[in-house]
């Protein structure tokens, strides 16, 4: 099926993006496109991150494919998944609007057939942070990630560094599973006042929302420091911590300063290390990251 959509933008040319629901219609629709392909997962409710993530693959990718799945084996948390916002008409318009070659949008019984039962669980670099703050979050994540690479056997991957461990787990798990797909890492998108985009964002009050700036200044704060000089790790916690603290609304889960290729806590920073906090706002969990030194996800 193809969606049409009113809305293009002006860097659209005019093609169709095809829907597709089965894995059976993905073989066939994969089967004599120009490559490279470059495959964007998503869990749907589309915004400025993910058109980053499009438009890096729409540059270099003769064919695009956008993944929207909510995938239940990523969430720790039952009612995250039964509340994580869904609208599949204004996400198509989007991909229209991009020129997405093919959506592949399919139900959780495609790709999770009856019968299926192998978990792709990645070591050491999924087990602190948001791993430890979201046990089982990981295995669900890696494991529908190299089901979709299965797929679509695409020869580049889009994913966003706001989602930090996120790139070096599917990295590992690619590497060690001898999976030819590229894991291309692409830049930050926030909002003017610096909050990274997230389709969480939508559950934030607006007087969370209006807090939640602070975020980016605490990881600023920090930053600040480093380049001054300072090379304590703890320092720098306390710096994001003490910036955290301002703003009453925030409750801080966790503040990290780890090496960016192992994500242990460090002591002292004389590398690549990765800030990173993972904070909730009432009942809205948010996390960001700020590379120190060369990033942690370069591509
Ligand atoms: P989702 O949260 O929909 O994010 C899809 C991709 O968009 C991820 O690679 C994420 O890091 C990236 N992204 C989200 N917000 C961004 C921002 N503000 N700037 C840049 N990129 C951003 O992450 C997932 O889905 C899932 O875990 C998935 C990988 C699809 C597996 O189910």
């Amino acid at each position: 099926m193809a969606f049409r959509s009113i809305a293009t933008s002006d860097r659209s040319p005019a093609r169709l993006t095809r829907i597709i629901r089965t894995r059976a219609e993905l073989r066939d629709a994969l089967d004599d496109v120009a490559r490279p392909v470059g495959l964007i997962p998503t869990m749907g409710w589309l915004h400025e991150g993910h058109r980053a993530l499009i438009r890096q693959a729409r540059a270099a990718d003769a064919t695009t494919v956008v993944s929207i799945f909510v995938n239940p084996r990523q969430f720790n948390v039952a009612k995250d998944y039964t509340k994580y916002p869904r609208n599949e008409a204004r996400d198509l318009e989007i991909c229209q609007s991009e020129g997405v070659d093919l959506v592949f949008a399919p139900e959780a019984a495609e790709v999770y057939p009856p019968g299926s039962d192998t978990t792709v669980s990645v070591g050491a670099v999924a087990q602190p942070l948001e791993g430890a703050a979201r046990p089982g979050h990981f295995d669900g994540v890696a494991t529908v990630v190299a089901i979709l690479f299965g797929l679509v056997g695409a020869e580049h991957a889009y994913f966003g560094q706001k989602d930090a461990q996120q790139v070096m787990v599917i990295r590992q798990m690619a590497r060690d599973l001898a999976i030819p797909t590229q894991v291309i890492a692409c830049p930050t998108v926030r909002e003017p006042d610096g909050l990274a985009l997230s389709s969480r964002n939508v559950h934030l009050s607006p007087g969370e929302r209006a807090a939640a700036s602070i975020l980016r200044q605490a990881l600023l704060a920090a930053r600040a420091s480093w380049e001054a000089g300072e090379r304590s790790a703890e320092a720098l916690r306390d710096a994001i911590r003490e910036t955290l603290m301002a703003e009453p609304l925030a409750d801080v889960e966790y503040v990290s300063v780890a090496d960016s290729r192992t994500l242990r806590e460090l002591e002292r920073v004389d590398g690549p290390a990765l800030l990173s906090l993972a904070v909730r706002f009432g009942t809205t969990r948010l996390i960001d990251n700020e590379p120190l030194g060369a990033g942690p996800v370069t591509t």
